[in-house]
């Protein structure tokens, strides 16, 4: 499918798809989100796709909503909206496969809750993170006061919101918002190494893991655990934990054929 604001390129079962509206510093417009969902859809489905890398074009990996668009929503569409951006991102959550967010630039609002959804964020030595809604009169819309809270805790959660302060990368990796972070001209080349390295697995395994982590995160420990032992059991429906274990056996790599 051709997209009007999003870049798609797929090599070595990789899809690295970057926001292409540099100069709105990709805000997420109408367009964008609808496109983001489709294009997440889309690579769902894609046999051929292992693994997503999501970033964006020029200065910034997304500075937020499009606060243009905002302006004069009535309190019904204001909800709607944030709506809709929790579709996109419980989207990216309940896609089988991981996406890394390489955040190259300003992730800002929306922009940070978008990067928040995906599996785990790497960094340029130049992002910069921040939950700027306050500064507009908003609070974050799009899973900012419960991801952001879940992920570093609600006291650091809380003075990132209520002070709107943008942060750097490192302060970020401090904080445990991001894994890692690389010189800018590293960051892609970084990230498609961590997709190979993923890519190499049994895809079925990294899905489980992948559901079993998202499924059971919110739940007590017992439920969750529970999910767990459902997942690991599913694990032996594919023949890849027979290669898995068989190669251990024989000293040598797997060849994990599912996908
Ligand atoms: N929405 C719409 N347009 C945006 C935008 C946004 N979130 N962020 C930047 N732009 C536009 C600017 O309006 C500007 O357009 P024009 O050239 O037509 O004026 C262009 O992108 C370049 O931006 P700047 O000139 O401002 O670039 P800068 O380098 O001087 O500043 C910045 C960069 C600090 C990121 C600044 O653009 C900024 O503060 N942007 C807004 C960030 C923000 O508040 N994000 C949160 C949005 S609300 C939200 O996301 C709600 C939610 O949770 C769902």
């Amino acid at each position: 499918m051709a997209y009007n604001t999003l870049l798609l390129e797929i090599a070595n079962s990789i899809a690295l798809l970057k926001v292409n509206r540099p100069q709105a510093l990709n805000a997420l417009n109408q367009e964008v989100l609808l496109e983001l969902l489709a294009a997440f859809q889309e690579l769902e489905k894609d046999v051929n796709v292992r693994a997503i890398i999501l970033t964006g074009e020029g200065k910034a990996f997304v500075a937020g909503a499009d606060i243009k668009e905002m302006l004069g929503l009535t309190p019904q569409e204001g909800r709607r909206f944030s709506k809709f951006g929790h579709t996109l991102m419980e989207t990216i959550e309940n896609i089988g496969k991981p996406v890394i967010a390489a955040v190259n630039g300003f992730a800002l609002g929306g922009g940070m809750e978008l990067a928040l959804a995906c599996d785990f964020i790497f960094a340029s030595d130049d992002a910069k993170f921040g939950q700027p809604e306050i500064n507009l009169g908003l609070i974050p819309g799009f899973g900012g006061t419960q991801r952001l809270a879940r992920l570093i805790g609600k006291s650091h959660a809380k003075e990132l919101i209520y002070t709107g302060q943008m942060i750097g990368a490192q302060e970020a990796k401090e904080l445990g918002i991001i894994n890692k972070v690389f010189p800018a001209e590293d960051l892609l080349a970084a990230a498609k190494k961590t997709a190979s390295t993923i890519v190499s697995k049994g895809a079925w395994a990294v899905r489980l893991a992948k559901s079993a982590v998202e499924a059971g995160f919110d739940l007590d420990l017992k439920t969750a655990c529970q999910i767990e032992s459902d997942s690991f059991g599913l694990c032996f429906s594919h023949s890849d934990q027979k290669e898995g274990i068989t190669a251990f056996i024989e000293k040598r790599k797997p060849a994990f054929t599912s996908t």
